[in-house]
């Protein structure tokens, strides 16, 4: 589609923003649909932030997503916050309705998606280790916790950010922290349906969680927020096991596919399209 007079415009803020996926998968939705829209990506340095949001309604763009570092940030600079991106204190997905900036976070969204498709496994009733309490964990842990889990038990080197996790979560609820070792793990493994890394462990070669190999039999399920390499360390393992294993792929095209629904009005997201386009930006082709 040409870009003309009439090209609506949508696009991610972030600093860097060299490495996104998102410009391909969104553009492709956009040309399959043939829609005169553009996805960019904006290269905006952290105390631009507030002038970039103002920029959204300023330039009549359609909404934005936000990646590192403005998640947490751009809550200070929204006129509306949705419950869930308030609850995690992280937006990913900015969108102008009547003049107002509004912010939710589809991350919890795209997880609860990528374990029913990749596993076909709900969520609720289903006991949940996440390791890792960064964005990542805080949005997964607390996704657990609306859809019903039974148990979500937060694993994290640093125990003030599970500590954190907790409370914007609700203590009362079935979350509990637990220490990142294979000792606390141990004594909770044997109830574990779904094992989640949401660390940055598994992004370079060779990172290993260092997690016993024993923890791991066929049914257990094990997601990796990870997509690149697309076989970590913690899935060779898993996958040596038997266990059932997935990437975070899938994580990564649902949470865009809710930005492209919240942006459009519940527009259908052309996902086959979009996951080509994904796999090719982040692979270099089809897998
Ligand atoms: P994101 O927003 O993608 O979740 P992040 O906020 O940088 O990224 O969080 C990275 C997560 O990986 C954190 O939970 C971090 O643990 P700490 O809170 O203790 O830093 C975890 N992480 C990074 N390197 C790790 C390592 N070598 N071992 C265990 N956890 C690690």
């Amino acid at each position: 589609m040409k870009i003309d007079g009439t090209t609506k415009l949508v696009g991610v803020f972030g600093d860097p923003v060299t490495h996104t996926a998102s410009p391909a998968m969104h553009n492709a939705a956009f040309t399959a649909l043939k829609m005169n829209w553009k996805y960019l990506p904006f290269h905006v340095a952290i105390e631009n932030l507030k002038a970039a949001l103002d920029g959204i309604r300023a330039l009549n763009l359609i909404g934005v997503n936000l990646t590192v570092p403005h998640k947490v940030a751009a809550l200070g600079f929204l006129d509306e916050v949705d419950p869930e991106a308030r609850q995690l204190g992280a937006v990913n997905t900015v969108v102008v309705e009547n003049g107002r900036l509004h912010g939710f976070n589809t991350d919890g969204y795209g997880f609860a998606r990528a374990i029913q498709e990749d596993f076909n496994l709900g969520l609720q009733g289903r006991s949940v280790l996440v390791l890792g309490a960064g964005g990542a964990g805080r949005s997964i842990a607390a996704k657990c916790v609306r859809e019903g889990a039974q148990h979500v038990w937060v694993a994290n080197r640093t125990a003030s950010k599970s500590d954190a996790i907790l409370q914007a979560v609700g203590n009362a609820g079935p979350i509990a922290a637990i220490p990142f070792t294979n000792a606390a793990i141990r004594t909770i493994i044997d109830r574990v349906d779904l094992l989640v890394n949401a660390t940055s462990v598994g992004l370079r070669p060779g990172d290993s969680l260092g997690l016993e190999p024993a923890f791991f039999t066929p049914k257990l399920y094990v997601y990796d927020t990870i997509y690149r390499p697309a076989e970590t360390e913690l899935l060779k393992l898993a996958h040596t096991a038997d266990a059932k294993c997935a990437n975070g792929l899938n994580m990564l095209l649902y949470q865009g596919a809710r930005s492209f629904e919240i942006w459009t009005k519940d527009k259908k997201a052309p996902l086959a399209k979009m996951r080509q386009a994904l796999k090719t930006a982040v692979y270099g082709g089809p897998q």
